[in-house]
């Protein structure tokens, strides 16, 4: 249900006001595992209680919650099945823009459900996922052997670390789905990085400040991401590059009222 009116009024003023009010952070890796390890952690009791990999997929009490959101740029108040969404927006960009894929690895795969949900639909194509957390990488493989469900997962920092820990083959494209907004300046690094290990290319859903709407709402969000250290100049980064070619899509539809997503694909130049 879309937020209009007073209603309308209210809520961004709250938004506004508790943008403002934030205090300035600074992201480092140190943040996002301080965030990130905890976080992780408390799915362990979640994933035990779920009996299927759909409920998993999609968690019931947690994920199907009525909140505010932005769908399709418009402030809604609703239950929206998110994580199907972005799902679906990195798969429909693949197919749309490469041709036979046959190996995917993310970048950031946090819980690894991403990979469960594409190699469920498609079992024919390798899946991995590298993850900064500790806590993430085993979650992600404990779903995958409860499920029964073949994906590999491993520990790697796609910024900092070196080519040992890269352990899994070259795959034919990859993805990030909300991992390159922790790192704020280092997204070159790790596309260039990403690139190393991928044949064709890469897709690409974060929120890309740059391309939020000059709305009261869309600049209370660049505001806010600004104060939480999100992703900056992932655009100029990418125009650095003299060997990628790249598209890029509006998505505007976030868990965030103040977040408007970009999907980026990546192409190495000379492949499909
Ligand atoms: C918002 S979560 C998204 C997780 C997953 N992509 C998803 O859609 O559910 C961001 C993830 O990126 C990971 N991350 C952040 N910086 C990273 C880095 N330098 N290398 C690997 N993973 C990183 C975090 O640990 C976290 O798990």
């Amino acid at each position: 249900m879309e937020i209009t009116g007073f209603e309308k009024i209210k809520e961004i003023s709250k938004l506004g006001y508790i943008a403002l009010r934030r205090s300035r952070i600074s992201r480092s890796k140190s943040t996002v595992q301080g965030e990130y390890e905890n976080g992780w952690k408390q799915y362990e009791a979640i994933l035990e209680k779920c009996d299927t990999l759909e409920s998993w997929l999609y968690l019931k009490g947690i994920e199907d919650q009525p909140i505010i959101c932005n769908i399709n740029g418009k402030m809604c108040f609703t239950s929206y099945n998110m994580p199907e969404f972005n799902r679906q927006s990195i798969l429909r960009t693949m197919k749309n823009e490469f041709d036979q894929i046959s190996s995917i690895t993310e970048f950031g795969s946090g819980l690894g459900r991403n990979l469960l949900y594409i190699k469920k639909l498609f079992p024919h194509i390798q899946c991995y996922g590298y993850e900064l957390c500790v806590n993430g990488v085993e979650m992600a493989k404990r779903a995958s052997k409860k499920f029964g469900v073949d994906v590999q997962y491993s520990q790697l920092d796609f910024v900092n670390d070196s080519e040992e820990k890269y352990v899994f083959p070259k795959t034919d494209v990859a993805f990030t789905m909300y991992a390159l907004e922790q790192i704020p300046l280092a997204s070159s690094k790790a596309i260039q990085n990403i690139l190393n290990h991928v044949h064709k290319g890469s897709v690409h859903i974060e929120p890309v400040v740059e391309n939020y709407p000059m709305t009261l709402r869309g600049v209370i969000g660049k505001i806010d991401h600004w104060k939480i250290d999100y992703l900056r100049n992932f655009e100029k980064g990418l125009k650095k590059f003299s060997d990628i070619a790249f598209t890029k899509e509006q998505v505007n539809t976030s868990h965030n009222p103040l977040m408007y997503p970009s999907i980026y694909c990546v192409k190495k130049i000379n492949s499909k």
